[in-house]
């Protein structure tokens, strides 16, 4: 190893998006592969409002392998990390970095030591698939850090050893995880069905709820709703096969009305073999009493809300103008089929769910703001002048559940990974190789 003498630090900084399932994964036939029981399929989120920053770092001066997330010290002894590590460093190429006077052979990898540091611009407890964009960065950049000649699909199949969703946010647009059938999963990868241009009408509202929760793997209730879900069974054989192709057909023709019956349906389902498993999975954390009772009646009644509000609104146009998808976390995701919905919706959901009185509207709607302005909403006071929408006429209305949202996040589907050259967006110190 060239350059030793220097006790240099080579370094790179990647950022990788999100991303939400429209045909919803849950079910493991290999636990330690993380293979599925079925395909899935996702939209990537914007990685300007949802992503993670990861900076990788190698040095003959490092000690041990090492990684901070969001600004703490955390262990990498866990088969997820290993697992990523043990197969990208198997790949590693050589590399040569010329204005630092390093040379780094292939062979030379597996004895040098990474620091990691990564940090989620989003806030862990929205549940928002954090360790999907976290273990897609970390194999990302690390890929690129070691010189690794695989395609993104393959680096999927990598990061899938780390997170299962992880495997889609290799990607941007609109992404599907190919379950695969080898017992090697090495058939088990992400490809990408069409990029995040394709379909830019769509806009993206998530609802983050009032939650102090802590996410929580999921891994227990699969387990358990693959040994007890009869309805699993009859999901991943009949129903998803079937859906996967629908919604593939869906999002070429960017035909809406099918994504979105394709999208809530999917998302029932998804709750409707939670409540199949033994004992039933409430609100799809891995164990029902990982979540407050109050926070669980907030988001049974948040999700029963929103549901309630997109069907009456979409059955009373010609067409529907909103989907809605409910994953593992306290947030209610919703696709509008345009500007003009997503005006609209916003409209609604802010006529419905108003900030408590302490919050400023700014804290409260995050992502794209620009949408607030053609709600005609600017201050506090829109929103109490909202008036209620016109499909409601003549019914009873939903009650107000002012305070019940924690804040919106308004997004579009998004791009793949990227490196970053910004100096300013590197999280460790290229000195040290400690985090700045
Ligand atoms: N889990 C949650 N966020 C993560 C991140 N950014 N990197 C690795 N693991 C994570």
């Amino acid at each position: 190893m060239a350059g030793e003498a220097e006790k240099w630090v080579l370094m790179v900084t990647a950022q990788t998006p999100t991303n939400i399932a429209v045909i919803k994964y849950w079910g493991k036939r290999d636990e330690n592969l993380i293979l599925p029981v079925n395909d899935s399929i996702s939209v990537t989120l914007d990685p300007e409002h949802l992503c993670t920053t990861t900076t990788v770092a190698a040095s003959p001066s490092f000690d041990s392998d090492r990684m901070w997330l969001n600004g703490k010290e955390i262990s990498l002894s866990g088969d997820r990390y290993q697992n990523c590590l043990r197969e990208i460093r198997a790949r590693a190429g050589d590399v040569e970095d010329e204005g630092k006077g390093v040379k780094i052979a292939k062979k030379d990898w597996e004895k040098l030591h990474l620091h990691i540091a990564s940090y989620n611009n989003f806030p862990t407890a929205a549940g928002l698939a954090s360790s999907a964009a976290g273990l897609a960065c970390l194999v990302f950049a690390l890929a690129k850090l070691m010189n690794v000649k695989d395609d993104q699909s393959k680096l999927s199949a990598i990061a899938r050893q780390g997170s299962g969703s992880a495997c889609r946010s290799l990607y941007g647009g609109f992404v599907k995880w190919v379950m695969g059938k080898d017992d090697d999963g090495k058939d088990s990868l992400a490809v990408q069905l069409a990029d995040e241009k394709h379909w830019d009408d769509l806009v993206i509202i998530i609802a983050v709820v009032s939650s102090s929760q802590k996410e929580t793997s999921s891994t227990t209730g699969m387990r358990e709703t693959v040994e007890t879900s009869l309805l699993l069974k009859h999901r991943a054989k009949e129903v998803v096969p079937k859906r996967t192709l629908q919604m593939e057909e869906a999002i070429k023709n960017r035909d809406f009305a099918s994504f979105a019956q394709l999208t809530c349906a999917d998302s029932n389902q998804f709750h409707a073999v939670c409540l199949d498993t033994s004992p039933p999975i409430f609100y799809m954390n891995d164990t029902s009493h990982s979540i407050k009772l109050w926070n669980l009646a907030l988001m049974k009644q948040l999700f029963s809300r929103i549901i309630s509000i997109v069907e009456k609104w979409n059955r009373s146009e010609e067409t529907p103008q909103v989907a809605y998808t409910f994953d593992a976390g306290p947030n209610a995701v919703m696709f509008a089929r345009n500007r003009k919905a997503a005006t609209l919706l916003l409209q609604r959901l802010l006529f419905y769910f108003p900030p408590s009185s302490a919050a400023d509207l700014d804290s409260y709607i995050l992502g794209d703001k620009s949408i607030l302005k053609d709600a005609g909403v600017q201050g506090i006071n829109d929103v109490e002048g909202l008036p209620p929408p016109p499909e409601i006429k003549g019914n009873i209305p939903l009650k107000k559940c002012k305070g019940d949202v924690s804040y919106f996040i308004c997004t579009r589907p998004g791009r793949g990974p990227v490196l970053l050259s910004d100096k300013s967006q590197v999280l460790l110190n290229p000195e040290t190789g400690l985090p700045k």
